[in-house]
């Protein structure tokens, strides 16, 4: 592989891990080949003409969504991590590491060793760390402005990944010959490595040695996990710790030494209620009227709260899918048991109202099946308004009402106009919008895009997974009690 393609990929991966979208979706977009990515994973070269054009269209991209980074960059750091990303392949989940650790309003600031910097480049740690990125001992502006014994010092927590045999050997050692080693050297704060490395390294007596006396010195360890490796063919223990892993293991050593509950379990303590799936209304014992909605949406936000902490009550309408683990699930059919079991299930802290409510239902429902007449005309139905059950509980009074009540728009046209004025006259904090025309697929879907609106404005995300969706909408909810440091309901 070329330097270029090389250092073009890195380019890409923190692309990529910045604004979330698929390879072969950046690839298409940038050069027209979908495959693009993974060819530059496997090693291929590429021409300077192409990597001329991926670079335009990474900036173009960057110029068009200022508000995106903008939005992240504010988020309040409680506390700081310095990460030492050392020279592996692994190097590139440090990128995903630096976004997680943020949306969790963690700040990161990062040293890469000279063997990191030809895994990923200091531009892209740089982009999504928000900060300036260290690699040189021997910098004299920044011994002047910051200086190792600094760095090493001004963060709560300090981890090393990937953590290569090399690194773990000068660790053990007390070698301090370059940044990396000489920050580890004179800090006063909790180490965490991750190691990560082909088997036979990870196995080898020297290896073992190290890490026996870094853990005798107080090293925390995560990982390494069993699985494949990048060479092909190989595989076992050696792979690197998946990002919540890491996420993990550094909000416990956050916790025991900063003597704060911190943010892997953000939503501990706070009762988030959702509502889900369509709800049928019954025209009469056999038939009703209902839509289309799957409950994946509310379910996989449901999934999210519980993983964050939060005790969930999920009311959901008919869904063919399974209860998710570790929620209450109350399950109900039509708009009016749904409000009433809303309204069981308060005091909660948010409320998130992502159920197809039926507007409607029949006016009168009959208890018997209506007998069809051959020849005459068929039945007519007279409608009724269901409740509203979003303005019901926005309007709850105070005390009641959640602190954050969230409802979703699903429109066919103008959707963010229509949901802007939907939040105006529903009460709601916030509107989680998606354009649900058949050909977007969004309803019964697995994949979604939204348009966050809230009184600061709008939030456009990309396409994503609906897991992916719910992850992002509850970290902003967990971000925004972070903020307000709310007592919970
Ligand atoms: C393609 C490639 C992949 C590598 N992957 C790893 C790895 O996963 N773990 C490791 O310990 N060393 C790995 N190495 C070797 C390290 O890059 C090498 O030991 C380097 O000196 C480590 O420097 P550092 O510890 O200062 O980052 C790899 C080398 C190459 C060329």
């Amino acid at each position: 592989m070329s330097g270029t393609a090389k250092q073009l990929l890195g380019e890409i991966e923190g692309f990529l891990a910045q604004f979330d979208i698929t390879p072969s979706k950046f690839g298409v977009a940038a050069v027209n080949d979908g495959h693009l990515v993974a060819k530059l994973r496997k090693g291929s070269s590429v021409t300077l003409k192409t990597a001329d054009r991926v670079r335009a269209y990474m900036a173009s991209q960057r110029r068009a969504a200022p508000s995106q980074i903008a939005c992240r960059a504010t988020v309040p750091a409680a506390y700081r991590v310095l990460l030492i990303i050392g020279g592996g392949i692994a190097a590139y989940k440090c990128l995903d590491l630096i976004r997680r650790l943020r949306e969790r309003g963690i700040a990161v600031r990062a040293v890469m060793t000279r063997a990191a910097q030809q895994f990923v480049t200091p531009l892209s740690v740089g982009a999504l760390s928000n900060d300036r990125v260290f690699t040189e001992l021997f910098d004299l502006d920044d011994e002047r402005e910051i200086g190792h014994i600094r760095l090493s010092r001004e963060a709560d927590v300090i981890v090393v990944a990937p953590a290569t045999a090399d690194l773990l050997a000068k660790m053990a050692g007390g070698h301090a010959d370059d940044l990396a080693s000489s920050v580890l050297m004179a800090t006063n704060k909790p180490v965490l490595v991750a190691p990560a490395m082909n088997p036979r390294m990870w196995l080898h007596p020297a290896t073992r040695r190290n890490v026996a006396q870094l853990a005798a010195d107080g090293i925390a360890f995560v990982g390494p996990n069993v699985g494949e490796m990048a060479e092909r063919g190989e595989a076992g223990l050696g792979r690197m710790g998946e990002v919540p892993e890491l996420i993990d293991a550094i909000a416990s050593l956050l916790s025991s030494s900063a003597g704060a509950s911190v943010s892997a379990k953000p939503l501990a303590g706070r009762h988030v209620l959702i509502t889900s799936g369509p709800t049928q209304e019954a025209i009469d014992p056999v038939r009703y009227i209902a839509n289309r909605s799957s409950g994946k949406q509310g379910s996989a936000i449901a999934v999210e709260a519980a993983a964050l902490g939060a005790r969930v009550t999920l009311v959901s309408g008919p869904t063919r899918l399974s209860d998710p683990a570790g929620v209450e699930v109350v399950h109900i059919e039509s708009a009016r048991e749904m409000l009433e079991a809303v309204r069981n299930a308060l005091p909660a802290d948010v409320a998130i109202f992502a159920a197809a409510v039926a507007d409607w239902r029949v006016a009168t429902q009959s208890d018997q099946k209506i007998k069809k007449s051959p020849g005459k005309n068929a039945p007519r139905l007279a409608l009724v308004e269901n409740p509203d059950i979003l303005k019901a509980i926005a309007a709850e009074r105070s005390g009641r009402r959640p602190g954050l009540v969230i409802g979703f728009a699903a429109e066919t046209q103008n959707v963010i106009e229509f949901a802007q004025k939907k939040r105006k006259a529903k009460g709601a904090d916030w509107i989680v919008a998606n354009d649900v025309s058949p050909e977007t697929g969004i309803m019964g879907g697995d994949r979604n895009a939204v348009h966050i609106i809230s009184e600061e404005g709008v939030e456009s995300w990309p396409e994503l997974d609906k897991a992916e969706v719910a992850r992002r909408l509850m970290a902003r909810v967990a971000s925004r009690f972070a903020d307000a440091r709310a007592e919970p309901a």
